[in-house]
């Protein structure tokens, strides 16, 4: 399986500081933002790592990361021109992806969990981690059968189906390149990973595996506070890189 992590955006919710910066470089508590989901597919085993930035922090990510080789890994670097959704992921990546599956990482999500079990078996169709909340209403709810397929997903519904919230990590077969080429911009001009997940969800082949340990994105001031406790109190001394 290949990995990409997605790294762009504009993290307006984070100026002025990303106004000279990339967010997911920012520190996290001893660490620059990016290596937790890093250390996320490396642990899980995955090699082949493509890193899609936005062009103004091209260069930065290139002199922290750099071919991979100090992980023991191969990183390949795309540019997203514009942010245009998490979708275009998979047209920047259609190369890189080849006939293969792929993990896909947010790089300003957090995780706990070791998910090298998930992505060691994982076959065909779509997976995707959710996370217990108490205020599903504020992200992608996923509603699940008692074999935790999944039922319905919806974008910050009013009346959550259930409290489970669509976390930034999510595995797909190859056919994800052309699903997303058929994506359509959503009211605010995106392409909606939803729209994969709805893809999947007709077809029949969407998985849902429960998040048990921490999960959070750092993409507000005060998630990214928590972030950095969690990483001192939790995360720094299991990590591999
Ligand atoms: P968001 O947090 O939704 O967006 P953002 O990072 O631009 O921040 P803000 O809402 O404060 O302006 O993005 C989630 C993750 O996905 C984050 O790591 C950035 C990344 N991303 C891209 O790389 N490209 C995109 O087109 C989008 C929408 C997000």
């Amino acid at each position: 399986m290949r990995g990409i992590i997605l790294s762009g955006g504009s993290a307006t919710r984070l100026r002025p500081c990303t106004l000279i910066t990339s967010k997911q470089l920012l520190p996290v508590y001893n660490r620059p933002m990016i290596y937790y989901p890093l250390n996320t597919l490396l642990k899980a085993g995955i090699k082949e790592i493509l890193i899609i930035v936005a062009p103004e922090r091209a260069g930065d990510y290139l002199n922290l990361l750099g071919s991979g080789k100090q992980f023991g890994a191969k990183f390949t670097y795309e540019i997203q021109d514009k942010p245009k959704g998490l979708a275009e992921a998979f047209i920047i990546g259609e190369n890189f992806i080849d006939d293969q599956s792929v993990a896909m990482i947010l790089g300003d999500n957090i995780f706990e969990d070791d998910f090298s079990e998930a992505i060691r078996t994982f076959d065909s169709g779509a997976r995707i981690f959710a996370k217990e909340v108490s205020d599903p209403e504020r992200f992608g709810v996923v509603e699940v059968d008692k074999d935790f397929k999944a039922l319905s997903i919806e974008e910050k519904p009013v009346s959550p189906k259930s409290n489970l919230a669509v976390t930034g990590l999510y595995l797909y077969d190859h056919r994800v390149v052309s699903a997303a080429k058929q994506v359509k911009p959503s009211e605010r001009g995106e392409l909606e990973i939803t729209s994969l997940h709805n893809y999947y969800l007709e077809l029949g082949e969407l998985q849902v595996t429960k998040v048990t340990g921490d999960w959070l994105d750092a993409g507000t001031f005060d998630s990214l506070l928590a972030a950095n406790i969690l990483a001192k109190e939790k995360l720094a001394d299991k990590m591999i890189i």
